[in-house]
């Protein structure tokens, strides 16, 4: 089959499109026949093997053990192993492959029967592919760290990537009054997705409109948590859910100590990917509420390029992988 490997850290230039054996599903595993793919943030992590922890999690001290990248994947069901009960050859499905060894860019992967679930009906592969990973981070963020409440008021900081477009549907679904921060050119594409204000951050700061809310979820953390106390409620949380590897790690270590220091509860996400998520995530979208918004598709052959124009920060929304 065709895959995407990577031998080496390094720039997108490592990828290279090559042929490498089907994998074979062990009895609690299914062959995915992978139609569609997208990339993420992660993505260009593991291929450049910064921050360097992520080395000593994913393996791979010097040369990457994990081959074949790919996390976001929708395809059809191939073949199951013997003690798989809940799907059957033929079946669509979506998953995310953060937790199941990734290889969603290539033509075929095994993935345990408990990853996966079954694909929205009213998207094609490509547009349900840009929604696992993404949708799930943007949903724990807001309902389970979040708490999100009908009528809040919630600051979404990087509504224009994937996290953040997932994150603005999702709380104008939980019935939030949503502010979202993002440049001057993807104003208009944020606003479509139903954000009820937005801020131009190249215009005006954030942190100073004099405006406050009871929760901030923080997809683009290049700043310190400390700049947002003037905008957080008193009762108010903020969640850190990715940005700069300095404010993660900052914010992680430190967030008892902030809390206290800020009075205001800070967090930051680690999302899990889980079945029920994408069934809620399913639901929401065949029910209309949350639509991915896809910029762009590419083929399998050009994910090099898909993760140049992705860390280029030229994307609106996400970018999917046709295979
Ligand atoms: N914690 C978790 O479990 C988890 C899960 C998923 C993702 N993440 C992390 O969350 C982050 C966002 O992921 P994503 O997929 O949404 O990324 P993405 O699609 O690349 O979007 C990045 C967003 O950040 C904004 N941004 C980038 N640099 C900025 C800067 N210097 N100042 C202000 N805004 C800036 C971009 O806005 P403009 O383009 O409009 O400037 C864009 O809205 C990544 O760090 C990712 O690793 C974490």
């Amino acid at each position: 089959m065709k895959a995407i490997i990577q031998e080496k850290y390094g720039s997108p230039d490592v990828l290279t499109l090559d042929d490498i054996e089907v994998p074979t599903p062990n009895e609690k595993e299914v062959l995915v026949r992978v139609r569609g793919a997208s990339v993420h943030a992660g993505d260009w992590h593991l291929m450049r093997g910064t921050p360097f922890v992520i080395r000593l999690v994913f393996g791979g001290l010097f040369r990457p053990k994990v081959k074949v990248l790919g996390t976001d994947m929708a395809g059809e069901v191939e073949a199951i192993g013997s003690q798989v009960t809940q799907f059957q050859p033929g079946d669509a499905v979506f998953a995310d492959l953060s937790t199941s060894g990734f290889g969603a860019f290539a033509e075929y992967v095994v993935v345990p029967e408990t990853a996966i679930a079954p694909k929205p009906s009213n998207l094609n592969f490509e547009a349900a592919a840009t929604v696992p990973v993404s949708g799930i981070a943007a949903l724990q963020a807001l309902r389970d760290q979040g708490q999100l409440q009908p009528g809040q008021q919630v600051l979404i900081n990087g509504a224009s990537g994937g996290v953040g477009s997932y994150a603005v549907q999702l709380a104008k679904a939980m019935g939030a009054e949503v502010t979202a921060v993002c440049s001057t050119s993807k104003l208009a594409m944020v606003r479509s997705l139903g954000a009820d204000h937005l801020i131009d951050y190249r215009q005006e700061d954030p942190t100073q409109t004099g405006q406050q809310y009871d929760l901030i979820v923080d997809a683009a953390a290049y700043r310190s948590v400390t700049d947002y106390q003037p905008v957080l409620k008193p009762t108010g949380t903020y969640i850190l859910v990715g940005g700069s590897s300095r404010q993660l790690f900052q914010t992680l270590l430190l967030s008892p100590w902030l809390t206290r220091r800020m009075h205001r509860s800070i967090k930051v996400l680690q999302s899990e990917p889980n079945r029920a998520d994408l069934m809620e995530l399913k639901r929401l979208i065949e029910a209309g509420q949350v639509k991915p918004e896809v910029d762009q598709s590419y083929p399998l052959s050009q994910v090099p390029q898909a993760i140049r124009q992705l860390e280029a920060r030229q994307v609106k929304g996400k970018l999917a992988i046709v295979v």
